[in-house]
């Protein structure tokens, strides 16, 4: 079923004509779309819907809509995060520049609007708001995401609130537009939100520690990118907590450095981890967001369809990508 889903949301995604000329505002828009990706996004609308209602093609066009938003993310992001690869092909400002990143960028968001604006009247304008909120929670999450990379000491909790930000609440959107496109009980609907919101933050866990020990292969972006960036990671943050002697020493030693060689310093951090046992306490916060997730949806009826949903989460948790 979820097979079927991605093929919807993909020729669904083909079909955006984004826009023509000039052209070199418009193909970094198609270059990122066509990369791929999970799909992640899309699919938790879909199936959301699908809790309720089975004629999931109606709406497939708003959850494309959420995928272009979240490109449209990506490519900004990865300015700020200077990040050379996506999807295992150079970003856009690398392969373009970085103006051409953000006015692409930006052209996406005005056409998410222009996808969700042929929705039913009754439910765009809570939509919209539903969606607005989101997206300015977004900016916020990767604003406190980029200010921490120069601060020091950054609490379990700030870093908590940032990816809930950041990531999760768009997953937890995602979710909640499928339940709400499909008329379901506004309790539910909100379960599905917090649902969402509770695996997005097990999402960005696992995201980092993917970044550290991800095979570059299959994870598609620069492994250790977090590390030379000094991004306050769960895994950063619980290592700073850990380290002792030799290796609280070493880690500020990185933590401060101003010239090195990147592929040093990585290797130097991930050792650190790897001492402390890091990825496993990471392992473990993961595991407890997404059983948090999954009681939030106890409160739903037990259905084949739901089943569905709870399958494609957990494959989230052992992603190698
Ligand atoms: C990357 O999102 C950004 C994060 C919030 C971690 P995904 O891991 O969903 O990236 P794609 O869309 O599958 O490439
Ligand atoms: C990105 O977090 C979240 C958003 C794009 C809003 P990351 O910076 O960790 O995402 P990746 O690792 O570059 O995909
Ligand atoms: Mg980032
Ligand atoms: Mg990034
Ligand atoms: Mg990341």
């Amino acid at each position: 079923m979820v097979s079927e889903y991605l093929k919807l949301v993909e020729a669904e995604i083909k079909r955006q004509p984004f826009g023509s000329q000039p052209k070199s505002l418009y193909e970094p828009i198609r270059y990122i779309m066509a990369l791929g990706g999970k799909r992640l996004r899309p699919l938790l609308t879909l199936l959301a819907y699908s809790l309720y209602k089975p004629d999931v093609g109606k709406i497939v066009k708003y959850a494309a809509a959420i995928e272009a938003f979240h490109n449209f993310t990506l490519l900004h992001d990865d300015i700020m995060d200077k990040a050379p690869l996506r999807r295992g092909k150079a970003t856009v400002h690398e392969k373009w520049n970085v103006n051409t990143a953000i006015l692409s960028g930006d052209v996406m968001l005005v056409r998410v609007y222009d996808m969700f604006l042929d929705m039913d009247r009754d439910l765009l304008p809570q939509a919209l708001t539903l969606f607005n909120q989101c997206a300015a929670e977004v900016c916020e999450g990767q604003q406190w995401d980029m200010e921490f990379e120069s601060k020091g000491n950054v609490a379990e909790a700030q870093y908590l609130e940032m990816i809930r930000l950041k990531t999760a609440v768009l997953l937890g959107f995602s979710l909640e537009l499928g339940a709400l496109l499909a008329k379901a009980p506004p309790r539910e609907r909100i379960a599905l939100r917090e649902f969402g919101t509770h695996i997005g933050i097990g999402f960005q866990l696992k995201d980092d520690l993917l970044d550290v020990y991800a095979d570059k292969k299959k994870f598609g972006k620069q492994v250790g990118g977090d590390i030379i960036a000094n991004k306050k990671t769960y895994l950063l943050i619980k290592a700073k907590e850990k380290a002792r002697g030799k290796d609280k020493r070493e880690l500020a030693h990185w933590l401060q450095a101003k010239k090195f060689n990147t592929q040093k310093k990585v290797n130097g951090v991930t050792a650190i981890y790897n001492r402390l046992g890091i990825a496993g306490l990471t392992e473990k916060k993961i595991a407890e967001y997404f059983d948090k997730g999954f009681q939030k949806l106890e409160s739903l009826p037990d259905t084949p369809h739901k089943q569905n949903l709870i399958q494609f989460t957990q494959d989230l948790i052992s992603r190698q990508s």
